[in-house]
Parts: structure tokens; C-alpha cells; sequence
């Protein structure tokens, strides 16, 4: 089933809670209904949506939005030591992690308590407590909205990296994501080194699915802001990557400051911290704030425009660079 929807109000569609309406929007359940409503193709203005969590919409949206309401999850290959699970794009994140884990099948588990939906996970590429979604992705189907035409991506089409894919590059904008497949382990090995991650499953009796799902469900509801309380899109920055010589220079500078060296000899700095040392929890305005737990969650404190938002989210990012050097660039996709 296809819904058509005009001068339709985002509120319901974005985490953030801000007012903005879509020319059109479009739901469908079906990779035969998308196709049915393209036809040749459609060459307008579109955004396709998932749960609206990573959004910031500073105008109202002159176009179509998609919305895929593709739900079902589907084992396609067993062996003795995985499972291919492949997943509706419309399905909510949450419910597949939870689904695993319950099967007793291992990979997501340190990704729980993520809002969003399974199709935003492979544009993203979700990750939190040391685990990437993409890691897990095999295969992406799409219908490209030009031509209608239905694709597939490998995990090495999609070109994942720290919270990016190449629908975020040269494929953005161009597909409807359908269905996303993970690769599952029957005899899941586990990811503890993050943080106190490690001390919170042996707290809860050691190393299951469901313990660190329960950990990290806490973890997370200690540090970041619930949508349905608090309007944000989770981390507004992502972390910024430095080269080796000036993280040096900002530790003898900044001791207490957590780097984290990458493979490559880069040094990956936290942005929430950044932003606490400047100030930012302490300075809240009228309608926007950081959160007080975690000062990389830029948060609605009710009544924002994305506009507001996106002039807070500046002043953050002139204040860093001007503190440290440091250039923080915005993880939130925003909608002008
Ligand atoms: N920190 C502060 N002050 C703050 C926030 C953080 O000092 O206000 C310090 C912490 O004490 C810690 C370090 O910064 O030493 C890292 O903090 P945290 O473990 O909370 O993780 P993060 O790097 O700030 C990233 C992801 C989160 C994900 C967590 C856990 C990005 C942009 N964010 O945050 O993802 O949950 O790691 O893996 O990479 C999201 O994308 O929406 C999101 C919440």
C-alpha cells in the first residue's frame, strides 16, 4: 500500500521536534509500491526518510519525502556458524537488535537502544561501543528514484566508514533504500572494550547477548537525552580526526583531553568534551542547549526552529576551533 501525503507535518517525523511540513509525502510498504508510484522515475526535489533521528529541518520541504514502511525480516542463508538476515528497510532498529539478541545470534548487540530504522542504518553506517553497523551489512537493495531501476550494493559497494557509506557520497539523494541484509554470528564473540562497557556486563553476571544489551541499554540511558522526552538528534558532531603531531601538541597543552589513536596514525578527539571545556553546558539559551550528560547532543529545550538550532551549532563550532584549532563538523544531516 502506497500513502500520498500533501502540505504534511514533519513533527511526527523528526526526533528533533521541530515544526516543518513536506510539499509531499509518500509511504510505502513495498518494493512493488514504490515501483508502482515511480513509474519512469521521479526527477524532482526528494529526501528519503527513515525514524527522522539524525534530521534537522530548517525549512519547510518543498518536494516529496519517502518514507519506506518496508517491514519483515527474513533468514536467507543459515550455516553452522551464521546467519544472513535480511531486514525491511522500514523496520525499527531497536526491534531487529532486540530480535537477535532473543534468537541468540551476535553482532548487534552493542548497537542497541539506537533510534532510527534498519534503512538509515546502512547510510550512516550506525555505530556506538565500538561496533559499525556496516561491519555486519553484506547487502543493500535500492530502487533508484530516477529510473525505478532496482539495485544491490556488497558491503565493499557501500565503502563504510566512521559514520559514512556512499549513500552519504556519490550515491546521496539517488535511492530508496528496500532492504538491508546482516551477517549474523551463531556464536557471537564479544566487543567489551569500550569505556566501562566490560564492568557494566560483569556487573549484570557476565558475557551474554542480552547482558550487554542490557548494559549498554543503560550506558545509554544514563548518557543521551530519549527522544520522546527530550527532542534532539543524538550526537549533532561527529568526533573530530586530527594528525599525531597536533594531538600531541593539544595533550601537553590539554593532559586530561581523551584521544584515541586510529590505525592509520591519526588521532580521533572527543567532541563532546571539546564542547563542555567551552562552556556550552553551562550556557544554555532560550530554546536550545547542549545536554547536561552528554555535551555532543545539541537539544530542543522546546519550541526551537532548526534555525535556532543550526546558529547554536555554529557558535559551537566557532567556539572550539577558536579554543583548540579543532574543526567540528556536523554529523546531523541538515535540510535547507
Ligand atoms: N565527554 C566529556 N563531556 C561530554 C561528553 C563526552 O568529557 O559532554 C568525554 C567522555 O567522558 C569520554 C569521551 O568524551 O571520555 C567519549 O564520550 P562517549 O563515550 O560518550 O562517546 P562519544 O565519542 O562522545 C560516540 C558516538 C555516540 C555513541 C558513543 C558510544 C559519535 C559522533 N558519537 O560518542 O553515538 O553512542 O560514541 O560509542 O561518534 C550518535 O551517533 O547519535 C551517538 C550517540
Amino acid at each position: 500500500m502506497t500513502k500520498v501525503f500533501n502540505t504534511y507535518s514533519l513533527l511526527p517525523h523528526n526526533t528533533f521536534g521541530i515544526k516543518a511540513t513536506a510539499e509531499n509525502f509518500v509511504e510505502f510498504s513495498s518494493v512493488d509500491d514504490i515501483m508502482a508510484f515511480l513509474g519512469n522515475g521521479y526527477n524532482g526535489n526528494s529526501l528519503v526518510i527513515g525514524g527522522g533521528s539524525n534530521l534537522l529541518f530548517v525549512n519547510d520541504f518543498n518536494g516529496t519525502i519517502f518514507h519506506s514502511a518496508i517491514m519483515g525480516m527474513e533468514v536467507v542463508k543459515e550455516t553452522e556458524e551464521e546467519i544472513l538476515l535480511r531486514v525491511g528497510s522500514g523496520v525499527n532498529w531497536d526491534e531487529l537488535v532486540a530480535y537477535t539478541v532473543e534468537k541468540g545470534w551476535g553482532g548487534l548487540e552493542n548497537l542497541s537502544a539506537i533510534p532510527g530504522e534498519v534503512g538509515a542504518s546502512a547510510v550512516q553506517n550506525v555505530g556506538a561501543y565500538g561496533v559499525e553497523a556496516g561491519e555486519l551489512i553484506v547487502r543493500v537493495e535500492t530502487v533508484r528514484i530516477s529510473d525505478a531501476v532496482c539495485q544491490e550494493f556488497s558491503h565493499d559497494d557501500c565503502d563504510f566508514s566512521y559514520r559514512h557509506s556512499i549513500f552519504k557520497a556519490a550515491e546521496k539523494g539517488k535511492h530508496i533504500i528496500t532492504h538491508v541484509t546482516y551477517r549474523l554470528a551463531k556464536n557471537p564473540t564479544f566487543k567489551l572494550t569500550y569505556g566501562n562497557l566490560s564492568e557494566k556486563v560483569e556487573e549484570l553476571g557476565g558475557a551474554t547477548l542480552a547482558n550487554v544489551r542490557k548494559a549498554v541499554c543503560e550506558i545509554r540511558e544514563a548518557k543521551l537525552p530519549s527522544p520522546d522526552k527530550i527532542g534532539s538528534a543524538g550526537s549533532f558532531f561527529m568526533n573530530p580526526v586530527v594528525d599525531a603531531r597536533f594531538a600531541e601538541s593539544l595533550a601537553k597543552e590539554y593532559p586530561a583531553m581523551p584521544q584515541y589513536p586510529l590505525p592509520n596514525g591519526d588521532v580521533k578527539l572527543s567532541a563532546g568534551w571539546l564542547i563542555e571545556k567551552c562552556g556550552w553546558k553551562d550556557t544554555p539559551h532560550e530554546h536550545v542547549g547542549v545536554y547536561r550528560h552528554q555535551a555532543l547532543v545539541v537539544i530542543n529545550r522546546g519550541g526551537a526552529t532548526g534555525k535556532e538550532v543550526l546558529d547554536f551549532a555554529s557558535a559551537i563550532i566557532e567556539s572550539v576551533k577558536k579554543k583548540f584549532g579543532v574543526t567540528l563538523n556536523m554529523e546531523v544531516n541538515v535540510i535547507d
